[in-house]
């Protein structure tokens, strides 16, 4: 039988191999969920591939006493019990052989003098250089902390190799934080050692957003107001806070996921081409579009913004219930769940195409999607018959459906001039034969490689909280109004299609 996986031509180049020097990752906040969940098994598959550095190394960081094998115990016991094959589970074995725990409190100094300590001792014992790449998995409260006691501690460069330090979303919960935190990191580490990470940077569909549009010669003639209309994003989640209400209350979808992930998305949609791959070339764009949005004014807000809770209903046969009533929220909460926007360019690519943004938990599946609607043909010849036909929409399926689809108008086969919408699919699954990797398993790559293209750069954070604050504060200042609540499993409130009523039109149905 022909192995499909060598034999398809579109694999080909797939796995050229981009190996990291022989490092030392300390992980801060080891025993949190998304170490657990996401960075210990994105390590393991990034061994599986013969993709880390010889003589790796990882010091788990956490308050809580225990041994290197407990800690590696609890990570084997913890990993899913399908999915991995017996060949797997012997390379398990000897990748936790790389894991070191660290018994150590984020707020004593003394804690960085032993981490030092353990650091050279793990170097001299691999005979390998100071290379050191500080992960911040922690609850954001300890960045500061943790930051300032690596710098006391001379943790943050050394003269025989390299140090960065990766630090997880959020980073900053509005514009002054984000400045303060962006203040207090630079005093320890140089803009080129810090990583901001925003793991939708790392999913293949984001990447390929700006292959799409940068390697093909034919988009970018109709990528703008001439030809587009309007842009929808949407992220829906199926889960609700899953147990993490006390967290969420602070957070709220908007600073979640919209300032981050989806701002991403609409700087990568409507960026001008960058003059080369590069870190800067790429991050300078997209702080341009950044830039470019206008800003919402407070007598906008309420035509151009749009936030509401989950009220209790069923999803998928299951019944859930209500933000209101989740653990750690408070009763009369006006933490947002869902919110919607509609937001407006100022530059001459975009002027007049309104960019609408909605993300919501306990939407009816899980689903984020870019689709660019176009505008319609000039003048319809087809008469009646043509009752049917619609605009053409371009669709980028960042998941879970990873791909792309063009919707456009067909001759229904017969004897009239019946039309019809079709689509034309393309998706990563069937044409390259295989699933996308996790976003963590390139971002920690990129870090350890020192390629900062796919991670936010301090200016670009400040700017996307600049376009947010407005309305948080403007959120702040209604105080406990009780705002809009949408049934579980119902696509969001409708309150969020007036949103789209001036361009008569309607959100997608995902
Ligand atoms: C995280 C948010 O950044 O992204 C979560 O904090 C959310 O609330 C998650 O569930 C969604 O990520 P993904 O990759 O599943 O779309």
């Amino acid at each position: 039988m022909s192995n499909e996986k060598t034999t398809n031509p579109l694999r080909e180049g797939m796995r050229l191999k981009r190996l990291p020097q022989p490092n030392t990752l300390v992980i801060f906040g080891a025993t949190g969920d998304l170490t657990h969940r996401k960075l210990l098994p994105s390590l393991f598959s990034l061994y599986k591939q013969n993709l880390l550095p010889i003589n790796f190394s990882i010091i788990a960081f956490a308050r809580r006493p225990k041994t290197s094998s407990e800690y590696q115990n609890e990570f084997k016991n913890a990993l899913p019990s399908s999915g991995y094959s017996p060949e797997d589970k012997e390379k398990l074995n000897s990748f936790l052989q790389y894991i070191h725990y660290f018994q150590g409190d984020f707020s004593s100094p003394d804690a960085f003098i032993a981490l030092s300590e353990k650091l050279k001792n793990i170097e001299k014992e691999n005979r390998i250089n100071a290379n050191r790449l500080y992960y911040l998995a922690t609850p954001p409260s300890a960045y500061n902390t943790i930051v300032e006691n690596l710098g006391a501690a001379g943790l943050s460069a050394n003269d025989s190799g390299w140090t960065r330090i990766i630090i997880e979303k959020p980073f900053g919960h509005d514009l002054s934080s984000a400045q303060d935190l962006n203040r207090n990191v630079k005093q320890v580490f140089s803009e080129e050692q810090i990583y901001r990470i925003d793991h939708y940077l790392g999913k293949e569909t984001v990447q390929n957003i700006l292959v799409f549009r940068f390697a093909n010669g034919i988009f970018e003639p109709i990528w703008n107001r001439r030809y587009i209309d309007h842009v929808q994003i949407s992220f829906a989640e199926s889960i609700g806070v899953e147990g993490r209400g006390k967290f969420y209350e602070e957070i709220g979808i908007l600073r979640d996921i919209i300032q981050n992930h989806l701002l991403q998305l609409l700087c990568l949609v409507a960026m001008e081409p960058p003059s080369s791959f590069d870190a800067d070339a790429v991050r300078d764009e997209k702080v341009k579009v950044l830039r470019a949005v206008q800003p919402i004014s407070a007598d906008d807000m309420d035509k151009r913004v749009v936030r509401a809770q989950y009220a209790a209903g069923s999803l998928l046969g299951q019944n859930y219930i209500s933000y209101l009533d989740e653990e750690g929220v408070s009763p009369d909460s006006t933490t947002e769940t869902y919110t919607a926007m509609k937001l407006s360019l100022n530059n001459w690519r975009w002027a007049g195409v309104p960019f609408f943004i909605r993300a919501g938990k306990r939407l009816p599946k899980r689903v984020t999607e870019i689709a660019i609607h176009f505008k319609d043909a000039p003048l319809q010849i087809f008469g009646p018959q043509a009752a049917d036909v619609s605009a053409n929409v371009l669709t980028l399926n960042i998941q879970p459906n990873e791909g792309i689809s063009l919707r456009f108008d067909s001759k229904v086969p017969g004897p009239t001039a019946h039309i019809r919408p079709v689509t034309m699919d393309f998706r990563y699954g069937t044409s390259f034969g295989e699933v996308p990797p996790d976003a963590y398993e390139r971002l920690l790559l990129d870090a350890m490689i020192g390629d900062s293209t796919l991670f936010t750069r301090a200016d670009e954070n400040e700017m996307a909280w600049k376009i947010m604050t407005p309305i948080l504060e403007h959120w702040q200042n209604l105080g406990k109004t009780s705002i809009p609540q949408y049934k579980i499993g119902t696509w969001g409130p409708e309150e969020a299609d007036v949103l789209l009523s001036d361009i008569h039109n309607k959100w997608r149905q995902l």
